[in-house]
């Protein structure tokens, strides 16, 4: 049975780098873009055209570079900002505006001191200006996950009617449960009429460290565009990452939801948007830590060497990582300290490996972890002869 797509709308460039102390500049970005699009992400966000000069530039040039993903650029439901955001997206191959606008109680009471009519007049009349545009206008309402679902399905409803071609449901403040998200996809597929006519897209953060299960939630329940950066990266807590949401579709088939991405770059990708964003990747991240292929006990290093699976449920080159690693500490057991000496050239019986096993633990009860160089000073200082 063939499997049903999920896009992927990358916003490392838009959402991502709101990230505090994070700039990038556009030569920065262009590179960024161009690895995207290799990636094979369908959507790429450029940046918000009318937050500065510098940002439209961005967007401008790598509506010009990108080959095969659609260009999107983020505007208010404001007129000079769609004006503006149409401007740089101009040369896109397949150009996009992400027009919207807050939709829950807070957003509509304090911060635009509304009323649901008129905010929702705001967003009808901003996806028809869009539109005259671009064919392609995606509509966020802002704030979604705390916004009570009756609205938020009438809202939906009328911008499908002005055109819009997706639906974002941002969980802006990173608040819902995996069911409650999920819910709301459900509740809208249900309840908006002509729904079939846009895709629904969900756009999680992190505050709960949910944002990757949210929009898992989602797409079980008939969303089929996941936004999501590099790393996770993005304001606060960050948005939902896209090497974790690519591999959960992977490693459960039973889905029948793919991407399309091209894993194998994801490894490298995430090193090259942390160093160019000065933004360390934590060793234990999901995926693209340094660890998430690291095995330091023995229990595990033995089974790992036994049978990688039995301590793994990706093949680390599927993600552009060489090989598993078997890391020395001295938690490690004879059959890590085999593997590891036989890869730099010592083939030892069960006796020699007995005798350099215990000079092994002086050594690592001393050093936090043992590099090859130390093996062969191991072996040296245990006597046997090879
Ligand atoms: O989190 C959010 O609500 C957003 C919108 C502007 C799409 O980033
Ligand atoms: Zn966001």
């Amino acid at each position: 049975m063939s499997k049903d797509k999920v896009q992927i709308f990358d916003t490392t460039l838009r959402d991502g780098e709101q990230v505090p102390g994070c700039k990038l500049d556009t030569e920065q970005k262009l590179i960024i873009a161009e690895r995207l699009d290799a990636l094979g992400v369908d959507v790429i966000e450029a940046g918000f055209p009318i937050s500065s000069p510098g940002d439209f530039k961005s967007v401008s040039e790598i509506s010009r570079l990108v080959k095969n993903a659609t260009v999107c650029g983020l505007t208010r439901a404001v007129k000079k900002d769609i004006e503006v955001a149409a401007e740089a997206i101009k040369d896109a191959k397949k150009p996009r505006i992400h027009t919207g606008i807050g939709t829950s109680e807070s957003h509509i009471k304090y911060k635009f001191n509304s009323t649901q009519d008129e905010v929702l007049r705001r967003a009808v009349e901003a996806v028809k200006y869009a539109k005259t545009f671009v064919e392609d206008v995606e509509f966020y309402a802002e704030d979604a996950g705390r916004t009570e679902n009756e609205f938020l399905a009438r809202i939906c409803e009328a911008v499908i009617q002005a055109g819009a071609t997706v639906l974002n449901i941002p969980d802006t403040t990173g608040y819902c449960l995996p069911e409650e998200y999920g819910a709301k996809m459900k509740y809208l597929r249900e309840n908006v009429r002509d729904i079939d006519k846009a895709i629904l897209s969900c756009h999680c953060h992190n505050d709960l460290g949910l944002a990757t299960a949210n929009s898992i939630a989602g797409v079980i329940n008939g969303a089929r565009q996941i936004e999501c950066t590099i790393n996770g990266i993005g304001e606060r807590a960050g948005n939902t990452s896209l090497e974790e949401v690519v591999m959960i579709l992977r490693q459960h088939p039973h889905l029948n939801l793919d991407t399309g991405i091209n894993s194998k770059l994801l490894y490298d990708t995430s090193q090259m948007v942390s160093r160019k964003m000065g933004m360390p990747v934590q060793p234990n991240k999901a995926i693209v830590g340094s660890n998430a292929f690291a095995h330091s006990s023995g229990i595990h290093q033995d089974g790992v060497i036994k049978k990688r699976e039995t301590y793994e449920i990706i093949d680390p080159v599927d993600v552009g990582v060489t090989e598993s690693s078997i890391v020395l500490t001295a938690r490690s057991g004879r059959a890590a300290l085999a593997y590891r000496a036989k890869k730099v050239g010592y083939e030892l019986t069960k006796l020699q490996l007995d005798k350099v096993y215990d000079q092994f633990l002086v050594f690592a009860d001393r050093k936090k972890e043992i590099e090859d160089a130390d093996i062969h000073s191991i072996v040296e200082a245990s006597g046997v002869n090879i």
